[in-house]
């Protein structure tokens, strides 16, 4: 069982893998979700996560993070989220649980109080994490592991060099990547292989009828249109990625390699530089999935969920 603090900047592809995370409940123990600035606003992202989790039935605290990233400034993702981060989404009318204050504090104290039982996992940009990193001198080596969506070796997908969640926070993301930790990420190298097509949209509506079929069908609905004009394709699965790893690591190939972030190139502020293959190296970057047990696992969290 992985016991898992989630970081999360709730846009389409955050909120699938939160259903997935609470579809996984045998393999994964989400202890608390961390919302931060990124896909939009704190106070937007912290709503969706809110909204996501109880819709999702996932019982767990849900707690503020950054609104800011650490030096830069504030950017958004609106091309593929829209103005709310979650646009398209109808929720039902239900009670949800109220935030249960800061997150970073809560994620310090748990971790510390915990040695080597817990993985931060973070689909945003990095700043709670790299808070956390620098609050505390033995933060980061007291967490089993890393694990994240981000970065490329090759292009980036906000700017020609950055992917979105190290454009977001490009001098946490070099905090996160070299802190002595081992960090497991999830790059554009994979996650853009990992593709929600016309095949699985319709096996995604043959599932039987549930509460939560109707809520991903209509996130879908708003987030294949924005993928179809920003990126002329289907969504990508880029935050699930990490909770499928978290469930099954064999569905994943890895490269380890040293990563540090370009934070002073005007050109290229952001960009993931990579070393040689390095088995002395802390960062294991996915470059190649198995898509078909990526799906089963997909399905399976789907049929879970009410
Ligand atoms: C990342 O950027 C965000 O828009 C997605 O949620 C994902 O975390 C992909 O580059
Ligand atoms: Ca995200």
């Amino acid at each position: 069982m992985e016991k898992i603090i989630f970081d999360v900047d709730t846009g389409h592809d955050d909120a699938i893998a939160i259903a997935m995370a609470a579809g996984l409940r045998d393999e994964i123990d989400v202890l608390g979700l961390i919302a931060t600035n990124g896909n939009v606003a704190l106070s937007k992202t912290l709503e969706n996560t809110l909204n996501v989790a109880e819709a999702v039935g996932l019982e767990c605290p849900v707690f503020y993070g950054s609104s800011k990233p650490l030096l830069r400034d504030v950017v958004a993702a609106g091309d593929f989220h829209g103005e709310s981060g979650l646009d398209g989404t109808t929720f039902e009318k239900r009670k949800k649980q109220e935030c249960k204050g800061n997150g970073i504090l809560w994620a310090i104290n748990t971790v510390l109080n915990n040695p080597g039982e817990i993985t931060f996992v973070s689909v945003g940009p990095y700043t709670d994490l790299a808070i956390c990193i620098k609050a505390h001198p033995d933060f980061a080596k007291s967490l089993k592991r890393i694990v994240v969506m981000g970065g490329s070796m090759g292009r980036g997908n906000a700017t020609d060099s950055a992917e979105f969640n190290i454009w977001g926070d490009p001098e946490a993301a070099e905090i996160v990547f070299n802190c002595g930790a081992e960090v497991v990420a999830m790059p554009l190298d994979v996650t853009l292989k990992v593709i929600l097509d016309e095949e699985i949209l319709e096996k995604i509506k043959s599932e039987k009828d549930s509460s939560y079929k109707k809520l991903l069908l209509s996130q879908l609905d708003f987030y294949i249109k924005a993928n179809k004009i920003n990126n002329n394709s289907m969504p990508h699965m880029h935050d699930p990625c990490t909770i499928a790893y978290l469930a099954d690591p064999t569905i994943f190939k890895f490269e380890q390699r040293n990563v540090h972030v370009e934070t002073k190139g005007a050109l290229t502020y952001g960009r993931t530089v990579t070393s040689d293959i390095d088995e002395n190296a802390k960062v294991f970057l996915g470059v190649d999935a198995n898509l078909e047990r990526f799906w089963e696992l997909f399905f399976k969290a789907f049929r879970a969920l009410k």
